[in-house]
Order: C-alpha cells, then structure tokens, then sequence
C-alpha cells in the first residue's frame, strides 16, 4: 500500500474525482482512504456495519481532511443517514462494502447516479447482491468485485477473517479454544481460515455445509461435516460464516445446550435468527459488551455476541494491516483502471484484471522482501507447446 501511495502522490492518477466510500472505518481503511487523497481524489466516507467503526479512526480521519460520517453503535437511520451523506458528494467513482451504497444510490438515490463512471465492491455478500443486480437488469455503471481477486480472497477472507474471527470472540468471551466443539457454518474461503485456527487452538471444529464439493474439501481437510440439526446438539461454540439468511434457525436454537456461544463473522447480521432467539428467550441481560445472554426454557442461557454482526470488527479490530494492505491495493488500483479505462468499460460486474491481482502479489512479495524465480526461456517455451512429451 505504501508503494502505491508513494506512486500515487507523484502521478495523482484521480484528480479531481469525487469518491463515495463506505467501508469499516478502522485503521487499514484510513490507509486506503489517504492513499486515495494522496491520489487526488476528493473522497467522503462513511461505515459499512453499524457496529463496526474504530471511532477514533473516524474522529483521526477528520482532521486529516476527509469527511466521515460513522459512529461506532450508531441505529439503522443514522447509518443510512451517513451513507446518504456519503452519497451528496455526487460521486464519480463509488467504493462499497456489501452493497448498502450501491443499493441506496440504485433505489432512493437514483438521482446522483448520473455521475457515476464506475465502483468497486470489497465482499463476497456484496458481489452476490451485484451480480443479482446485474441479472435483474437494474446496474447502472461498471463495478469491479475487488472480492474475486486471488490477493484478496485467499488472503483476507482465508487468514484475515480466520485470525481476527478468533480474536474478536476470545476478546468478548476470555474463553479457552482448547478441547472445544466449534461449529462453523459455511466452509467457503472465511470458513476455511477459522475452521485452521480454530483447529490450531486445540478445538474440535465441525463443519456444516449445503454445497457438496466444499463439504467434501472440509471432510478431507480432517473435520466432522454433518447437518445443523446434529452439530446444534453438541457444539459449545457456533460461528456463521455464510453470507445466508437464517443459517442458525429457531430449529436449530432450541437443540442448542445451555452455555452455547453463538456469533456472526458473514456480512449482515442475518445468518442467526435473531427474532426467534428474542422469541424464545423468556430474559435477556448484557452480561459483558458484545455479549447477551438469553435465558430460555428450562433455564437453558444462549451467548450472542455482538448482536450477531461480524464478531471480528464489533469485538476487535477486523484483519491486520498485513492482509488488508492486498485488498485495499487492489481497490485502488482498480479504482485508477476505472479511471483509465471509462471509456472503454460496459455496464456490469467485472472481475479484477489479472495484471492487477499478479502486481499486488508482486508488490506484496517486494514489500516483504521475498524474491521468486523467473521461467528460463526453455520453460516458457515449454509451458506454451504441446509437441514435447515422453
Ligand atoms: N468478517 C469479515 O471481516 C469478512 C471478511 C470477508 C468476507 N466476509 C463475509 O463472510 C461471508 C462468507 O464469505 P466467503 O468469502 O467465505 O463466502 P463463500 O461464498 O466463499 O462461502 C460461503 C459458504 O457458505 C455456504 N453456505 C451457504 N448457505 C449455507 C447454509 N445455510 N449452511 C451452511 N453453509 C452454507 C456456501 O455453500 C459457501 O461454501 C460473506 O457474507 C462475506 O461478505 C466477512
């Protein structure tokens, strides 16, 4: 990241553009959101999660010039208050952190849309909601799902979201990983990451999947994969990580034994049934922040943490720079290819161009000062024919 902002300070490839940004305002965006400053960029910003603003980040960011519009704990109308403040900058370029900006400037803000040459989306559940878009006819400008690039998603999502998941519920809870059952629900690239580390602090982890290739991949991996319906009986500590609605269910909720842990680190704080364990609770009380405990039948207690939004960054403070700076060199180069290429781009989701992703793993091994070899001549003559063989 560093080495592009030095780049971008000397070429200013976005001069002058205006860019409505909402992402979780911690310390790893304030680096993109300069970056994109020192670029030339005029940029307003506001959070993605109500819960998970760094509010001295916010407060830092201010008086470094850029406009930020988050509270940490702030309701839903100050939330969609902040992200229709963002969007009264009558943005060129939008950066987005699952969709909320993109949906508001599609829906209630058809009207700054106008100016729009083109965004750049950091989540798979945005990407999903993008794609849906797209499909349904409604994208109105090019986006680039910063997601889908290898430097990101087999980073961030893998070793980002593992490490800091674990991190935000042991900062909520002080609990001992070791000889636990850890039930995680999805096994995609963030599932992945926790069920490693999980397993690497001696837990039992069990995986609960709907996609078979990935419940085949989980069971070679070494983990129990088995339906919700059995994992919900015997798991001392369950972790959604779906992008999906209603993962853990009312079903689910009432098989659960007392003590049992429940957290979110999937995009939006849907994939626990929230409503049905406020139905089912007969009491609640905030035994510690960002942990609830509901006293059900039989004097059974359930644990929420974080009222079910991502635990990572409602507990803790999200990934480290180290993985971040992958993504976010991403969205600013992507956001300069927009800038380059507007012309040229059409309406719809475009993945990250493959000379991007290899420059930030290039970069990422420069800044780490990792050398790798380079194909002779011979090898890549090689790789290209297909005459050779025994
Ligand atoms: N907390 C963070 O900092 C953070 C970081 C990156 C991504 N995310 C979010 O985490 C979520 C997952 O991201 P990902 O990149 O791992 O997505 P992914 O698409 O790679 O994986 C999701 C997995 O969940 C499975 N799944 C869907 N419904 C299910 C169900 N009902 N039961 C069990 N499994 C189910 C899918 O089959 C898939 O394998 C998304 O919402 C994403 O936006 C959060």
């Amino acid at each position: 990241m560093k080495l592009i902002r030095e780049r971008f300070a000397i070429e200013k490839p976005l001069k002058g553009i205006r860019i409505s940004a909402c992402l979780h305002v911690t310390t790893e965006t304030a680096n993109l959101v300069l970056t994109l400053k020192e670029g030339g960029a005029n940029i307003v910003l506001c959070a993605s999660n109500p819960l998970s603003t760094q509010d001295d980040v916010a407060a830092a960011l201010v008086e470094d010039g850029i406009p930020t519009n988050a509270i940490k704990g702030e309701d839903e109308e100050t939330y969609y208050r902040h992200i229709n403040t963002a969007l009264d900058n009558t943005p060129q370029l939008t950066v987005d952190d699952g969709a909320d900006l993109v949906s508001t400037l599609h829906t209630k803000r058809s009207d700054s849309i106008k100016t729009v040459i083109g965004g750049t989306e950091e989540t798979t559940t945005g990407v999903v909601r993008l794609r849906s878009l797209e499909k349904a006819g409604g994208l109105k400008y090019p986006v680039i799902a910063v997601n889908d690039a290898q430097t990101k998603y087999l980073f961030d999502n893998r070793y980002g979201t593992g490490q800091s998941t674990i991190d935000g519920i042991t900062r909520a809870t002080n609990i001992l990983w070791a000889g636990k059952k850890v039930v995680i629900c999805g096994y995609g690239w963030c599932g992945h990451g926790i069920a490693l580390r999980a397993k690497g602090l001696g837990s039992q982890v069990l995986i609960t999947e709907v996609e078979p290739t990935r419940a085949l991949e989980a069971v070679m991996d070494g983990f129990q994969v088995m339906p919700l319906t059995e994992a919900a009986k015997v798991g001392d500590i369950f972790i959604t990580i779906a992008g999906n609605k209603n993962v853990i269910d009312k079903a689910h909720l009432q098989l659960m034994k007392d003590g049992a842990i429940l957290a979110n680190s999937g995009h939006f704080n849907v994939e626990i049934n929230i409503p049905a364990l406020e139905g089912l609770a007969q009491s609640k009380r905030r035994i510690r922040p960002f942990v609830d405990e509901y006293t059900l039948d039989n004097n059974r207690h359930l644990y929420l943490l974080g009222e079910g939004r991502l635990i990572n960054l409602a507990a803790a403070e999200g990934h480290p720079a180290s993985v971040m700076d992958m993504s976010f060199a991403n969205q600013a180069l992507c956001l300069e290819y927009i800038v380059k290429n507007e012309e040229r781009l059409e309406i719809k989701v475009y993945p990250v161009p493959e000379e991007i992703d290899k420059q930030v793993a290039r970069l990422k091994l420069e800044s780490m000062n990792i050398d790798i070899d380079t194909l002779t001549s011979e090898q890549e003559k090689y790789l290209s024919s297909w005459e050779e063989g025994t």
